[in-house]
């Protein structure tokens, strides 16, 4: 997420030209014909860089200026990972660390487990494949279920074994098929004197090591990747097959190191808290002298089978932790209070802030979340502030600095009506959010126009807020889905004011393109509260199509390895909405794409699609065992039968289930039929 995605105030210049320079890009190298001139194109560079070293904090990893020669990341092919690449939750404190600690403690009915805790790099995570011991492919975690492949470019980092240490001497033999994960990263060192280098050939400079190690990963040519000094660390074995491997992460590490991999020398394991609490204190005062940027420990279950016993909730990890260092902090005033109106209605309150360098961007606005946030700071307009920012977080402020106050400072009321439509603002019961509850104001709609648009939605070039407010105004959008009604309006878009026949002619192409969008991102394009592009692409591929989502109960989402409960209840909420149903209905008559690429079935893993109910004592499984490796392979397990279900697994003592399944239809297994069933056994198919 870049910084200012939530606080909902684009730069509408930097996003056109963002959109321009990539559409010209692409006619010019994928199409091979280009609307302007090379001299045009390096003129609308040249604003977009002017304007993004005037702001450095609406730098994206993805403009085209981090990008060769404006090259859409759209060159790269796609890569899936074999198993998801997960994020982590976060601690921010030693409570919360300890909480984390006693929760795993129970889950493993354990008093004590070992912990390797590594340092948290802040770069750009890749996954390496490795086939008999030789570099085949590299990818960007991407959004963790598929991310580019960037093969050619991890080649050029020094660091990236070619080839394995195998065999012989110190080093274990490696797995035949192996895929390693780690981060890359600019060294800190080197950063200064890239910039310095650029400044002097007059080129913009970059804003921080991260973002520039996620730029130059992503050039299309290998050679301008050669150019940057990157490097990287290993952290995980994400994958193998054919050769032992180690049952721990403290092992793992080892063994990657004897492969021939970079693995951090600061690794340690231990087994008591106060242990990891001395090692964070030690690292808190010391990150300014390592090399690369870190924003905090990563504390992982050493032992892999009580990792495979604690699972994962939604894309997180229940056995790893992120044990963060504090955030950058940085005094600056705040100028002004103002506010937005989000795609849900939400008011949103946002500071104008005096701009200071903070966390590596220069920060501009921070969320004020809602009232009770301003209220709880005690905030006025013209304060002395403090703000903080870490990594790719959206800039907050702290505190006020009540010392400084001078008497002018300004209380802030929230607006009683909408800053858009002006139809009263309520605040909802148990919500510290005022909503705007006009289901026709504008400018909820330009938002969901926006958000629909986007390059991880639909993907709808020229079609930016501006239009977009434009084409509500003249009354061509009620909602979403009227987009694709513009292609029946073709001479009344083209008689509204900047619309050449040109632009039409593009903007209703790009529509039409769009209606074959992966139903992944037509999900996300819904704008669904909570459901991210992760969340969209596990929906798409474990259900394969939109009405099965819309007809899957709270219960049956939560089920799926990846959707917690809140996310459940947020998804079936939205479809529960008839006017949520309405677009949704609308856009599939459009003829929207409206199912995935492979059916649930033949997606690749072996139980995907499938339900399962689980009964008595299994002899290889305790419970919890069997439910993660159901949902590992693309089942779901639930707790009661239904019509719905198709498998009752069923132990020693199976009891009231087995009659239930009788009287349901529902097909009874044992641990080997479900064995035969995991292992593809042909039954599924
Ligand atoms: S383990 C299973 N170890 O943090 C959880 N991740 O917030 C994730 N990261 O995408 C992988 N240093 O880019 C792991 N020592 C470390 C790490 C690390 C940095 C990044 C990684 C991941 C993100 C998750």
């Amino acid at each position: 997420m870049t910084a200012t995605a939530n606080y909902g105030v684009r730069d509408e210049k930097i996003d056109t030209l963002r959109r321009e320079i990539r559409r010209h890009d692409r006619l010019y190298h994928e199409m091979d014909s280009p609307e302007i001139s090379d001299a045009e194109f390096d003129a609308l560079m040249r604003d977009l860089r002017a304007l993004e070293s005037e702001n450095p904090d609406l730098a994206a990893d993805d403009s085209p200026t981090q990008t060769v020669g404006g090259a859409p990341s759209a060159g790269f092919a796609e890569v899936t990972h074999r198993r998801p690449m997960l994020s982590l939750g976060n601690a921010f404190d030693g409570d919360e660390l300890a909480a984390w600690r006693q929760r795993t403690l129970d889950l493993l009915e354990t008093d004590s487990f070992e912990m390797a805790c590594e340092l948290k790099y802040d770069g750009l995570a890749v996954a390496l494949t490795y086939e008999n011991g030789r570099f085949v492919r590299g990818a960007t975690r991407g959004n963790g279920a598929a991310g580019e492949d960037v093969t050619e470019n991890l080649r050029t980092i020094a660091s990236v074994p070619e080839t394995l240490r195998s065999g012989g001497g110190d080093s274990p033999a490696p797995p035949a098929l192996m895929e390693v994960r780690g981060e890359v990263y600019f060294p800190k060192s080197k950063f200064a004197a890239f910039n310095a280098e650029r400044r002097a050939s007059g080129l913009p400079e970059y804003v921080n090591p991260r973002n520039t190690a996620a730029g130059s990963l992503r050039q299309l040519d290998p050679n301008m990747t050669a150019e940057r000094p990157l490097d990287i660390f290993v952290y995980s074995l994400g994958y193998a097959e054919g050769g032992d491997v180690p049952d721990t992460q403290w092992e793992t590490l080892d063994f990657l190191a004897r492969l021939g991999f970079p693995v951090n020398p600061h690794n340690r394991l231990f087994a008591d808290a106060a242990e990891v609490l001395d090692w964070y204190a030690y690292w808190v005062e010391r990150t300014g002298e390592l090399d690369y940027d870190c924003d905090g420990l990563v504390v992982k279950v050493n032992r892999f089978d009580y990792q495979r016993h604690l699972g994962e909730v939604g894309r997180e990890p229940r056995w790893a932790i992120a044990y963060k260092f504090p955030a950058e902090q940085a005094e600056t005033t705040l100028l002004d209070v103002r506010f937005n109106v989000g795609r849900t209605g939400s008011i949103n309150p946002y500071a104008a802030l005096a701009p200071v360098f903070v966390g590596g961007a220069t920060v501009r606005q921070a969320t004020l979340h809602n009232e009770d946030y301003i209220a709880e700071k005690g905030l006025r307009r013209g304060d002395r502030v403090v703000v903080e920012r870490a990594g790719e977080v959206i800039p907050q402020v702290v505190r006020a600095i009540a010392e400084k106050r001078g008497c002018s400072d300004e209380q802030v009321h929230m607006p009683r009506v909408c800053p858009s439509c002006r139809a009263p603002v309520r605040r909802r019961e148990g919500e510290a959010m005022r909503y705007c509850e006009n289901a026709s104001c504008p400018a909820q709609l330009v938002r969901r126009v926006e958000h629909f648009v986007s390059r991880s939605a639909m993907d709808i070039e020229g079609l930016g807020a501006k239009q977009g407010q434009a084409l509500i105004d003249a009354g061509f959008l009620s909602d979403v889905a009227d987009i694709y009604a513009l292609a029946d309006r073709r001479d009344e878009l083209a008689a509204m004011e900047r619309m050449a026949e040109k632009s039409v002619a593009n903007l209703l192409a790009a529509i039409e393109r769009s209606k074959a969008r992966p139903l992944a991102n037509v999900i996300a394009a819904l704008g669904i509260a909570l459901v991210g592009a992760e969340a969209s692409a596990l929906l798409a591929r474990r259900f394969g199509g939109m009405d099965a989502i819309r007809a899957a109960s709270e219960e049956d989402l939560t089920a799926l390895n990846g959707i917690g409960p809140k996310m459940a209840r947020a998804v079936a909420a939205h479809f529960a909405q008839p006017s949520n149903a309405a677009v949704v209905d609308k856009l599939a008559a459009a003829g929207v794409n409206m199912t995935a690429e492979s059916r649930p079935s033949d997606a690749g893993t072996p139980l995907a699609g499938k339900r399962f109910v689980v009964t008595g004592r299994l002899s290889n499984y305790s419970r919890s065992a069997i439910q993660d490796r159901i949902k590992e392979l693309g089942g779901a397990v639930s707790g009661s039968l239904s019509g719905k279900t198709d498998y009752l697994v069923a132990g020693d003592g199976g009891g009231s289930k087995l009659a239930q399944a009788d009287k349901l239809g529902v097909e009874v297994i044992t641990e080997d039929g479900f064995e035969e069933l995991a292992a593809g056994g042909g039954r599924l198919l």
